[in-house]
């Protein structure tokens, strides 16, 4: 099977888990349950529901955990870009082709379908069938809370915030960037790997090795995105092109220029591949999803 029906599959999968979720939520608001629908599907490449399956495959694990921790973290993950998109973060009216969330429905509700789609994420973790011990529920639920929260995605918001204005090169330099990439999208690709894993009982030197396979496509997810913002058009992304600048955002390729950033894409990468030869399952689906990640066009 090619890559690209591995991630049609894997996107598939994920598509109906959401469903299923969603029915779960039991939402007692038609509006709200409207606004979570929208911000959900509508056409997001599920990478980290991907990871999260690529890595339980590759320590042969595939059952209901797998497709229960793809829908969880895909759902922080929406949330996070319905309140990334509001007006008092980066303030964008186009998401995934679409209007986003504020700009279909109204501020208040893109806020609200944010705060239920997070919450109903560790809902459904806590929910899985009584077959999965009530430890593995709560480590699920421990990682996808650091992924997302003040030790995680969250964090790199606040700091990418902070940041605007300030002078890439005098006041924010490579370690700042990586800190902050690290935590505001890092953290939550970490997550869905750790996720995969934890669906089964890794060794710690298994997760050692998937920490710093992760740690490199997350911070190469990136500065692949920071590149785009410059190189591809508002069509082929599905959402504004150019945004970065705009806003003054401290980006990787304002502080190394294009080539320096894709160097360090390509370096990233390399990492990336060194670490998954450490481990003995499978892995060529985590590697192809490495090379995706650089060279993916939206
Ligand atoms: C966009 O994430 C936000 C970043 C963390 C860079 P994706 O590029 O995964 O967005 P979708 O889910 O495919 O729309
Ligand atoms: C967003 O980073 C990361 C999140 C935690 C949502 P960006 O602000 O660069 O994401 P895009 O470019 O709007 O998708
Ligand atoms: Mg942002
Ligand atoms: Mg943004
Ligand atoms: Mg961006």
């Amino acid at each position: 099977m090619s890559f690209k029906q591995q991630l049609q599959g894997s996107q598939q999968r994920c598509e109906e888990a959401l469903n299923t979720a969603l029915k779960q939520l039991n939402i007692s608001d038609e509006y709200l349950a409207d606004a979570m629908a929208y911000s959900l599907f509508n056409g997001g490449k599920r990478v980290r529901p991907f990871l999260v399956q690529a890595t339980a495959q590759a320590l042969g694990i595939n059952d209901a955990r797998v497709d229960i921790a793809m829908a969880a973290i895909e759902m922080v993950h929406s949330y996070s870009l319905v309140h990334d998109d509001l007006p008092a973060m980066d303030d964008d009216d186009l998401r995934r082709g679409q209007p986003t969330c504020h700009i279909k429905f109204n501020e208040a509700t893109a806020i609200l379908a944010g705060d239920a789609l997070l919450t109903g994420a560790f809902e459904i973790l806590a929910d899985m069938p009584a077959d999965f011990s009530i430890k593995q529920r709560l480590q699920l639920i421990r990682l996808l809370s650091q992924g997302s929260g003040a030790s995680g995605m969250v964090a790199g918001q606040a700091i990418d915030l902070a940041s605007v204005g300030k002078e890439v090169g005098k006041e924010i330099d490579l370690a700042h960037l990586e800190r902050m990439h690290g935590y505001k999208t890092g953290a939550l690709i970490r997550i869905s790997v750790l996720m995969g894993a934890h669906c089964g009982e890794p060794d710690a030197e298994t997760l050692k090795h998937l920490t710093t396979y992760a740690n490199a496509i997350g911070l190469a997810f990136q500065v692949q995105d920071d590149i785009l913002d410059i190189e591809s058009d508002t069509a082929t992304l599905g959402k504004q092109q150019g945004a970065d600048l705009a806003l003054n955002k401290p980006t990787y390729p304002a502080l190394l220029g294009l080539t320096g950033a894709k160097e360090k894409a390509q370096q990233l990468h390399q990492q990336a591949l060194l670490a998954l030869e450490e481990l003995s399952g499978d892995t060529s689906a985590l590697a192809q999803l490495a090379d995706y990640i650089i060279t993916r066009d939206h």
